[in-house]
């Protein structure tokens, strides 16, 4: 069989990470977490007291933390210069910061380039997630998902990870988040003419595994 490539794009909290990690372990495909590549990055920037309000000041060092993601849906890992930051990506300092990091334009080119390549070289094929996937990073996908959900699923969902957090506070962060990452000139979270869109709002987490391991299944 052919290798089978699948673009899983959408806004954050509406679950695109648990779905696409469930879809490529039921499959036997690769898993790539983009969203982690570009917090990856942003870590090291903030780490590095890189001034991120200054898009020259980010391109000017884009090009030297070395990333490397592990692609096994089980077990995703991400390291920068050898270093597991799984865990401090997830921050809130991170967070907030990711979308002036990832607007800039080498930094995309950069980020870009890893995941063409892993994509290439995943053996049996790879499920990516991110935002600008099925329009820029991989055309011509096997298949493409857009999933999205309404703000206050998406916001419930985040809260119920970020134990204890506000849903107001939450909501307002996501929706901010959202609105510059669709905004920003250098491929901006949207969906391709030719992706299915699916609306997660009041579908439980197996029915949206199902239905795109249905839609996979198709293609194969
Ligand atoms: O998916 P996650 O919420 O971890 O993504 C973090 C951030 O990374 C997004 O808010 C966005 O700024 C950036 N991102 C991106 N392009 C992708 C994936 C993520 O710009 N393909």
């Amino acid at each position: 069989a052919q290798a089978v490539i699948v673009a899983i794009d959408g806004p954050s909290g509406t679950g695109k990470s648990s779905t696409s990690k469930a879809v490529a372990a039921k499959l036997g495909l690769s898993y790539l977490d983009t969203g982690a590549q570009y917090r990856a990055i942003t870590w090291w920037m903030v780490s590095n007291d890189i001034d991120i309000t200054d898009p020259s000041a980010i391109a000017a060092v884009a090009g030297k933390p070395e990333i490397v993601s592990g692609t096994d849906p089980a077990e995703p890992t991400i390291t920068v210069d050898g270093t597991d930051v799984a865990g401090p990506i997830r921050t809130q300092e991170v967070t907030s910061k990711v979308s002036a990091v990832s607007a800039v334009p080498e930094v995309r080119a950069r980020i870009t380039e890893l995941q063409r390549a892993l994509a290439a070289s995943a053996p049996a094929g790879i499920v990516v997630e991110g935002r600008d996937i099925g329009t820029t990073v991989l055309p011509d996908a096997d298949l493409k998902i857009f999933l999205t959900a309404s703000p206050e699923a998406r916001a419930a969902r985040r809260s119920g990870e970020l134990k204890g957090a506000d849903i107001n506070a939450t909501r307002e962060a996501l929706v901010k988040r959202d609105e510059a990452d669709s905004s920003r000139k250098t491929s901006p979270l949207a969906k391709a003419d030719d992706a299915v869109e699916v609306d997660t709002s009041d579908l439980t987490l197996e029915q949206v595994i199902e239905c795109v391991v249905t839609l996979v299944e198709e293609k194969r």
